[in-house]
């Protein structure tokens, strides 16, 4: 597959956030990785709704909704009514993942599940087959500017040979930690989806984006 490059905008300056979102486009991003954090499920608080119908009102681009939050079941409507095209929600969550994905279809998005570093694979499988896209965190949720933590390849590489085997065309994304070493890293292993933060806007976002594929 293709590798898609998704630009957090958790690592872009925020009081330009329209520049940034054009910035994102004509680097030649693919899409624009929105993450929600609720202070709860992750030790830190980012944007959310408002933020996300502004991010809509600017751009035409593919938004990816990362929830980090605890009740995703009770916010996918309001995110999938302000411009979300994708919603990720997380394993852990209190949610019930099937509930969750149901609601994410039921509204016309697409549906990721994402897992911490410390989940096991096997934990995810029931799943896999019922949703576009699975996230395999890089590093622990809830901050950007981390480093990539190499135990993940493994986990990579065994959720990939079972979508090859049980579902081939659900994607693999990764988050966190992503530049250009570690990309071809998670490349490599069957990664195909990759979001990267502060890789991206700390310099030439369009060499760094080419640079992740
Ligand atoms: C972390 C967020 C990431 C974050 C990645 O919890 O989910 O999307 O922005 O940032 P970098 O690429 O800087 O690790
Ligand atoms: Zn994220």
């Amino acid at each position: 597959m293709n590798t898609t490059v998704s630009a957090s905008i958790l690592s872009a300056d925020v009081c330009r956030l329209g520049e940034e979102l054009d910035r994102i486009k004509q680097s030649g991003c693919d899409h624009v990785h929105f993450d929600v954090m609720d202070g709860v499920f992750v030790p830190n608080i980012s944007f959310g709704v408002p933020v996300l119908a502004g991010v809509r009102r600017h751009t035409d681009m593919f938004v990816d909704v990362h929830l980090m939050i605890t009740d995703p079941l009770k916010y996918v409507g309001v995110f999938s009514d302000n411009g979300a095209d994708m919603i990720s929600f997380h394993l852990e969550s209190d949610s019930d993942p099937a509930a969750v994905i149901r609601e994410i279809k039921a509204r016309g998005r697409k549906a990721g599940i994402a897992i911490k570093p410390g989940t096991p694979v096997s934990k995810v499988l029931p799943y896999v087959s019922s949703v576009d896209m699975v996230l395999v965190m890089t590093v622990e949720p809830g901050f950007g500017g981390q480093g990539f933590m190499h135990e993940t390849l493994g986990k990579i590489r065994e959720l990939k040979a079972y979508i090859d085997r049980e579902c081939p065309g659900v994607h693999i994304q990764v988050d966190g930690g992503i530049n250009a070493e570690t990309a071809a890293l998670v490349r490599e292993a069957g990664a195909d989806i990759l979001v990267a933060g502060s890789y991206l806007f700390k310099g030439d976002m369009a060499e760094a984006a080419r640079s992740m594929r």
